[in-house]
């Protein structure tokens, strides 16, 4: 995995009758990662994208595809999401009654395994799997839309995965997903976190993409 502090714009607040121009425009002016939420209107109200969204993506960018799935019974749609070019592949813990085999499937895809849970979900909820990830995704929103505001009771929650997997699996990164902007990346970067997903402080910023990514890029320690 790339070292440093990553930005991951998510797509869901991109403009979708100009998506590959907009995911152009974030590529050039510096995202690292492009995160991918798909949403099933089971577990979460909002219906989204599926493989198919992935793979257009996959055609128009080198970067690496952060698919986040917000879908109950993810496992059997890893395979599709894999084979349409994600790298790493995130699933809710609480859509997982088997996540230590999830995790191991998603690896032998050959995507990075990612793991993450809604803000009423106990961190101690992923404890026995940390060893198992390649990154934790705290959410600091509820998962469903795009704009809504950060959570600032979830920063400690950041600390408490940070520290474990200190002793477990240090190689492993924390992300965060949900209201983040300037005034709030850099609580969630002195927490432990090192990537960050954007969506309307990049696609929605007023003067343009690379504004809004330059906003995160500068609220981050450089
Ligand atoms: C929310 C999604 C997020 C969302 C972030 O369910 O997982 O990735 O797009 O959008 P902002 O940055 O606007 O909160
Ligand atoms: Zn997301």
């Amino acid at each position: 995995m790339k070292e440093g502090y990553l930005i991951a714009p998510s797509i869901l607040s991109a403009d979708f009758s100009r998506l590959g121009a907009q995911i152009k425009e974030a590529e050039q002016a510096g995202a690292d990662w492009i995160h991918i939420d798909v949403m099933d209107g089971h577990f979460v109200p909002n219906l989204t994208m599926g493989p198919f969204i992935v793979k257009a993506c996959e055609n128009i960018t080198s970067l690496p595809l952060d698919v986040h799935l917000m879908v109950e019974k993810p496992e059997s749609l890893l395979p599709d999401f894999a084979q349409a070019g994600a790298d790493v592949l995130t699933v809710h813990i609480e859509t997982c009654p088997h996540i230590h085999r999830t995790l191991q499937s998603i690896r032998e895809l050959g995507c990075q395994a990612g793991i993450t849970l809604n803000p009423g979900t106990p961190a101690g909820s992923i404890e026995e799997v940390l060893p198992f990830v390649d990154l934790v995704l705290i959410m600091t929103v509820n998962p469903g839309y795009s704009g809504q505001t950060f959570i600032p009771e979830m920063v400690p929650k950041i600390t408490w995965v940070r520290n474990v997997l200190d002793e477990v699996n240090p190689e492993a990164k924390i992300e965060v997903d949900g209201g983040l902007n300037v005034q709030t990346t850099p609580e969630a970067v002195e927490a432990g976190a090192e990537i960050f997903v954007a969506g309307s402080a990049v696609f929605g910023h007023p003067e343009g993409i690379p504004a809004g990514i330059a906003s995160i890029r500068d609220a981050l320690p450089h």
